[in-house]
């Protein structure tokens, strides 16, 4: 029998299908079973990509005790209790963002992870991109100086999703619209190349203008653009635009400003007094560099750098944007 990491994948979307791919090419794993409450889909991923066993009911795979890692792709709403029933059942977990529907059950995820010592990572990929490594470092070395401010988009002029069953426009299912689906990505990365200082206050608007874009028959009851600054007990400040529909010009951008330098990404450049700097970016397609961080951090006892306890921190942030369009006015986070 192989001694390579045995790996699940519950949800087989387009997500699910990128980390079972991750595992296929790492040497150091190999994936043994696949989930989908889809037969059909279940199937026909096992059948294209070798898989042995099938399961349609993630209790039964969780069973199987030859699993150790299991990735989740499944709709937002069943992160949380899929995952601690994963962690529970003694498996480590990778988990798709965003890391919850809200900070309530993020919380609940790490404390799971907590009491049975297993390893929870959230699958925020563009932390993995090259680029996004490359500009980490140079903060981290403190080529930058003092990072006090940052600021992220993901655009979209149009282009809302409805998922399975419509479960991304269903806030019971989704927690949110733009904001928590690609506002997360953008926000995270931005974050996290700021060095994850600790947020203190957030100020938020959410709008929901383009129903009309949406079937009459999916419930639609989500934010489609939403718009925030967020403090940090250290002083620094990040602005954050995320949209499903906008009518304005689409496109995705992180920049961070230091004392020293200010940095861009995609592609990665470095503004120094009355330079522009470009250095040279290396790394593997992020998915793959994510579920290779993920295997490592499972056998060498590492914490992951998008860690359970940042997702909490995450969700935080995103509980508050929402909470502060809500009552209109700044909102507090502790
Ligand atoms: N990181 C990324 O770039 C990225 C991209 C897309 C989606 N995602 C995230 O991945 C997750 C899934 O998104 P998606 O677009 O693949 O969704 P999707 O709706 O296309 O796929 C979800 C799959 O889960 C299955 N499923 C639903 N409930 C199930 C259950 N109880 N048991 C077993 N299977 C079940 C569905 O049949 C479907 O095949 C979401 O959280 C989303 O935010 C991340």
């Amino acid at each position: 029998m192989s001694n390579k990491v045995k790996a699940a994948i519950i949800g087989l979307g387009w997500a699910g299908c990128e980390h079972l791919k991750g595992y296929a090419e790492n040497p150091l794993s190999e994936v043994v079973a696949v989930c989908d409450m889809d037969q059909e889909r279940a199937n026909q991923v096992a059948q294209e990509n070798d898989v042995p066993q099938i399961f349609t009911d993630h209790r039964q795979l969780l069973e199987q005790e030859d699993i150790a890692v299991v990735s989740i792709g499944l709709p937002n709403f069943l992160h949380a209790p899929v995952t601690i029933d994963a962690l529970n059942a003694g498996k480590h977990v990778l988990c798709e963002k965003p890391p919850a529907r809200n900070a309530e059950e993020a919380i609940a995820m790490a404390e799971a992870a907590d009491k049975n010592g297993k390893t929870l990572m959230y699958a925020l990929v563009l932390r993995f991109a090259g680029d996004a490594q490359a500009l980490r470092k140079m903060v981290d070395d403190g080529e930058l100086g003092q990072v006090y401010f940052g600021k992220a988009g993901y655009v979209r002029r149009r282009g809302i999703p409805i998922g399975a069953g419509g479960w991304f426009v269903d806030k019971s299912r989704s927690g949110g619209g733009g904001l928590i689906d690609i506002g997360v990505h953008a926000l995270d990365r931005c974050w996290w190349l700021m060095g994850a200082p600790k947020p203190v206050s957030v100020l938020g608007a959410t709008f929901s203008h383009f129903r009309h874009l949406v079937p009459e028959d999916v419930k639609y009851d989500v934010d489609d653009s939403a718009f925030a600054q967020i403090r940090f007990e250290n002083g620094a400040t990040l602005m954050l635009e995320a949209t499903w529909a906008l009518n304005l010009p689409g496109g995705g951008y992180i920049q961070i400003a230091g004392t020293k330098a200010g940095g861009k990404i995609d592609p990665l450049t470095i503004y120094k007094d009355d330079q522009d700097l470009t250095p040279e970016v290396t790394g593997d397609n992020p998915y793959r560099a994510e579920v290779n961080h993920f295997i490592d951090c499972v056998l060498n006892g590492k914490t992951p750098i998008s860690s359970a306890e940042q997702g909490v921190t995450l969700m935080k942030m995103l509980d508050a944007i929402y909470a502060s369009s809500d009552k209109m006015g700044e909102v507090r986070i502790t």
